[in-house]
Parts: structure tokens; C-alpha cells; sequence
């Protein structure tokens, strides 16, 4: 499974990167106006820094929600770097707007999802991505990683080409069940993935290996 950052913090990314962790990038709007108050920059530079950081894709989302203007801000967005993914959201503007865009091979996200036949949808719009929530149907009591299970196995039946990004990961058992169920992708927010590197076995081993170590000087 891929491991990608949902996040526009510069920061978060570098430091995510430094450990071998990034395949990719997820941006939304509220990621990047976080972004935008924390830093003052234009949301084209923060993308732009972003795709220099990161090699695999990055995902930024149109704003438009009409299929002229979606087309038109993703061909800017296209423009900013090469890996670039265009994410949109799934509306009916938004399928014919992934179909034209992969026509012209523009890779896309189609965002929002939270039933498997959107994301079929998805998959016959010829999106690249697409994203099924699973914390947002958690949070009204569906168990959103439910869905994830059902879109892999639709697209084990027919061989769709569309990968599967769990998004709105909330803990690290979303990250377990994702990598069970054989999902492509997980986006996790920076603060999982430091739950997932931490154990209270492994501090409390590394504390007593340095503890029986200091000992052992401290009698020389
Ligand atoms: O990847 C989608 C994500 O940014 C939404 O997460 O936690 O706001 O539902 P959340």
C-alpha cells in the first residue's frame, strides 16, 4: 500500500519525507486555507512547493463546481507541475469533468465518496483516483471502512484501473484495515502517522535497554 500525507503543512511534508514516508500528497480546500493562514502564500506557490518536496502525486482540489470552470482551474492547476492530480468532487459537473480531463491524460481524484457505486462512477469517468471517506460515515455511525472493502472488491470483478485512496483516516486501525482489506492507497493526516510509529512497548524497551546499559558502566 502507498502511503500518502493529507496535509498542505510544508512542514508536516518535509518531515514526513525524511522518514521514506511519502508516496504522495492529499490537499482539500480546508487543508490549504489552513495552510494559506499559517503561511500567507497563494495556494498555486503552496501546491508548486508541495510537487518540488514530493515526487509521486499530489492531489489539488478544484473550487468551481460547474463543469466550464472545473475544466478551466484544472488545466491551471495541470500547469503547476506535472504530478499533479486534479481532485474533484463527485457531482455530475464533476464526472464529465474527470472524463474530459482524462481524455487529455490529466490524472484526477474524484473526492467525496461515500457509497461504492460513486465510486464506480468514478472509475467509468476514467478517474486515476478515488477517495472514499471513511471517518465522515464513522462519525454518523456507517463503518466507513465498509465501503473501501466493497470498491476493492468491485474493482477486483472488473478490472478497473482506478486506485483507491481511504481518506478522512482518523487512526491507525484505519491504516490497519485499510492494508488488510489490499486498498492502493491510505492519505493519513500527519498526527497518525506518528501513532503509527509509536508503541508504549517499544519506549519502555528502549528505556530499560538504556537503564541496564547505564548500570553496567556505572560498575566498571
Ligand atoms: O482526505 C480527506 C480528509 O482531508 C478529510 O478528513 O478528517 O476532515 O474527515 P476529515
Amino acid at each position: 500500500m502507498k502511503f500518502f500525507i493529507d496535509t498542505a503543512n510544508i512542514e508536516e511534508i518535509k518531515k514526513a519525507n525524511s522518514i521514506g514516508l511519502l508516496d504522495g500528497v492529499t490537499t482539500n480546500p480546508t487543508l490549504i486555507a489552513k495552510e494559506i493562514e499559517r503561511t500567507k502564500r497563494k495556494p498555486a506557490d503552496i501546491l508548486a512547493e508541495i510537487c518540488s518536496i514530493v515526487k509521486g502525486p499530489v492531489s489539488g482540489e478544484v473550487i468551481a463546481l460547474d463543469y466550464e470552470n472545473m475544466v478551466k482551474e484544472a488545466m491551471e492547476l495541470h500547469k503547476i507541475a506535472s504530478n499533479i492530480a486534479v481532485k474533484i468532487p463527485m457531482t455530475e459537473d464533476g464526472l464529465r469533468a474527470v472524463r474530459t480531463l482524462s481524455e487529455k491524460d490529466i490524472m484526477t481524484n474524484v473526492t467525496l465518496i461515500f457509497t461504492p457505486v460513486q465510486a464506480v462512477l468514478a472509475a467509468k469517468a476514467g478517474a486515476t483516483f478515488t477517495s472514499p471517506f471513511i471517518g465522515r460515515l464513522d462519525d454518523i455511525s456507517q463503518e466507513g471502512i465498509n465501503i473501501v472493502e466493497d470498491i476493492h472488491t468491485i474493482f477486483e470483478n472488473y478490472g478497473y484501473p482506478t486506485e483507491i485512496i481511504v481518506a478522512s483516516v482518523r487512526n491507525p486501525v484505519h491504516v490497519l484495515q485499510s492494508l488488510l482489506i489490499g486498498a492502493d492507497i491510505a492519505t493519513i493526516p500527519y498526527s497518525v502517522i506518528m501513532q503509527l510509529i509509536k508503541h508504549p512497548l517499544t519506549e519502555s524497551g528502549i528505556k530499560r535497554f538504556l537503564d541496564d546499559y547505564k548500570k553496567a558502566q556505572e560498575n566498571l
